[in-house]
């Protein structure tokens, strides 16, 4: 089936209960270092990496690709050294005085016709891309249509779960990459690699395991969805 979007990998690390983050939703830095590089590599096989408004202002920065050979594969492969890195958010509500803004990196913004208003006049964002649905929500579906024809076949989404969710619930997730790290992080209001309402167990996504990998204490599991054609 022709595809008229990108190809979306999700990217996440989770405590072995199942949680991306504590219940004040502090940046997710319990990863080893093996799964830091994983990150990166994953971030380095992207054309660009999508994360949602809560992400960015947890955490103020975005990773970059910083080593050597994965900046080496993709300038043989005549990409630039870092991926677009693309903001996704309704209100647009962000502090232009993060350190995101400083970052050596191309930024775009996914957002509605009122959230574009005060970063349009402003040099932060490259391009600013609005998509409404017909009740003034933020379109994800065309604006991934729309990627393609800028160029990007693949788009690593780094998170968080409601942005994961908002785009499983559109069939717009192709894999997965999940990282169980060795520690319980507990508190029913901590996020998870997947938020919004939930499926039922009738319509929940299903998925196929392409590959398990152990490195010293943590997990790593690569997932596709599953579809109907399969
Ligand atoms: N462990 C990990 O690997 C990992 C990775 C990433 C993040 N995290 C953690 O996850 C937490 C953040 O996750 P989260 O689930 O709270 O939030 P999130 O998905 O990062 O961001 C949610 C916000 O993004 C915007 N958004 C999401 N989907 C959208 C859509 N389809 N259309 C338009 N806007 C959309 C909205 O922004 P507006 O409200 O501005 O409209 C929404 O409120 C943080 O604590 C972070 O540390 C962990």
């Amino acid at each position: 089936m022709v595809q008229h979007r990108p190809h979306t990998t999700v990217v996440l690390a989770m405590s072995a209960d199942g949680k991306i983050a504590d219940v004040k939703r502090s940046p997710a830095r319990f990863g080893s270092k093996t799964d830091k590089v994983h990150l990166q590599e994953q971030i380095a096989l992207a054309d660009a990496v999508l994360f949602g408004a809560s992400t960015l202002r947890a955490y103020g920065t975005t990773l970059t690709v910083s080593h050597p050979q994965l900046l080496l594969q993709r300038t043989q492969a005549g990409k630039p050294p870092q991926p677009v890195h693309i903001v996704i958010t309704h209100s647009a509500n962000l502090n232009p005085e993060i350190r995101f803004f400083q970052q050596p990196v191309k930024r775009w913004l996914f957002t509605t016709t009122a959230g574009a208003l005060f970063w349009k006049e402003r040099v932060e964002f490259e391009q600013i891309l609005t998509f409404e649905t017909p009740t003034t929500k933020f379109d994800i579906q065309a604006a991934l249509q729309h990627l393609t024809t800028l160029g990007i076949k693949r788009l690593t989404v780094l998170g968080g779960g409601e942005l994961v969710a908002s785009m499983l619930e559109l069939d717009l997730i192709d894999e997965f990459w999940l990282t169980i790290c060795p520690l319980i992080i507990g508190g029913s209001t901590a996020p998870t690699p997947v938020e919004g309402s939930g499926f039922s167990f009738e319509l929940a996504p299903h998925l196929q395991l392409i590959k398990v990998q152990t490195v010293e204490q943590e997990v790593f599991l690569h997932y596709r969805l599953q579809r109907p054609t399969d």
